[in-house]
């Protein structure tokens, strides 16, 4: 972990612009970005030199506004500060009918039919806070049957991998490109019994990589477009493939990229501004 972090806080008070500027921090390095009244807050791992580090992203939140650079202040914050604000924000939660996300920290008392997962997000990203990662697990509550194989690309925490086995697939296979992803990911699904049945690819999927029953995505639509076609490969005909990540007002040009596809949209869910769909793979 780095011994310190660079907070920085950026004025954005529209909901859209707020949401382009989320990823175009997470694509600059940010960990857990977090919506304030004033708009985002997020750590960065230190950089080298802050001052041209900091004008660097002012300027590439300004291009994403017309040149309208948004009132944007860093300063240090200690590692340990930081988890322990982290944590204290973050509790049990349900998710669809039976997915209860508990934070390894809190206590929680399962009912009867409850899939209790146990995540520590560590600096990665998935918790069940954000709408992304709850549309993806209330899709894969819907889509998972008993001894399946399954893809989660971009598993961060693992969550939606860890998520699958429990409800029932034999085994998942988590991608990610975030060296911080492949220990926490591991971690977590010891954590939940299933170490034995997740794997952690350390990258992404590669063309040659084997078919899976289902597969499942949360990347931000604009970094998602341009896999759609080598992940629809990876799926048998008749699998399933969940996606979210995509605004809602990006939802008609996904509609039209996955029909492309010859991928059949079978549910589609909604929360906050984002968007999400289960497809079904019909084959040529
Ligand atoms: C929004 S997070 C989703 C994490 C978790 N699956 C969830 O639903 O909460 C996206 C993750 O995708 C990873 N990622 C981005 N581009 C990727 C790619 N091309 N291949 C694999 N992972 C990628 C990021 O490192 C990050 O961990």
């Amino acid at each position: 972990m780095p011994p310190r972090w660079l907070e920085l806080t950026v004025a954005i008070r529209d909901e859209v612009e707020r949401s382009f500027a989320a990823e175009a921090l997470v694509d600059a390095g940010a960990r857990g970005v977090e919506e304030i009244p004033e708009g985002l807050r997020t750590y960065f791992p230190e950089p080298p030199d802050p001052e041209p580090f900091v004008s660097l992203l002012r300027a590439s939140l300004a291009a994403l506004r017309g040149g309208e650079e948004p009132a944007v202040s860093w300063r240090w914050q200690l590692h340990e500060d930081w988890e322990t604000l982290w944590r204290q924000g973050l509790g049990p939660r349900r998710v669809g009918t039976r997915i209860v996300v508990q934070p390894s920290w809190t206590e929680y008392t399962a009912r009867a039919g409850d899939v209790v997962l146990t995540i520590d997000p560590g600096i990665a990203f998935g918790t069940a806070e954000h709408a992304t990662t709850r549309l993806a697990l209330e899709l894969l509550e819907s889509r998972v049957e008993p001894g399946q194989t399954v893809a989660d690309v971009g598993t961060g925490t693992g969550i939606l991998a860890i998520a699958a086995v429990r409800l029932g697939a034999r085994r998942a296979v988590g991608f990610d490109t975030d060296p911080y992803a492949w220990a926490v990911t591991r971690e977590n699904a010891s954590r939940n019994g299933v170490g034995h049945r997740v794997d952690v690819v350390e990258g992404p999927m590669p063309e040659g990589s084997p078919e899976f029953d289902g597969l499942v995505a949360n990347i931000e639509w604009v970094r998602l477009r341009p896999l759609v076609p080598t992940l629809a490969r990876r799926v048998r005909v008749g699998g399933w493939m969940v996606l979210s990540g995509v605004l809602q007002e990006q939802r008609d040009e996904a509609r039209h990229t996955l029909g492309d596809l010859a991928l059949e949209a079978v549910m589609e869910v909604a929360e906050e501004e984002w968007w999400a769909v289960a497809l079904v793979a019909a084959g040529d």
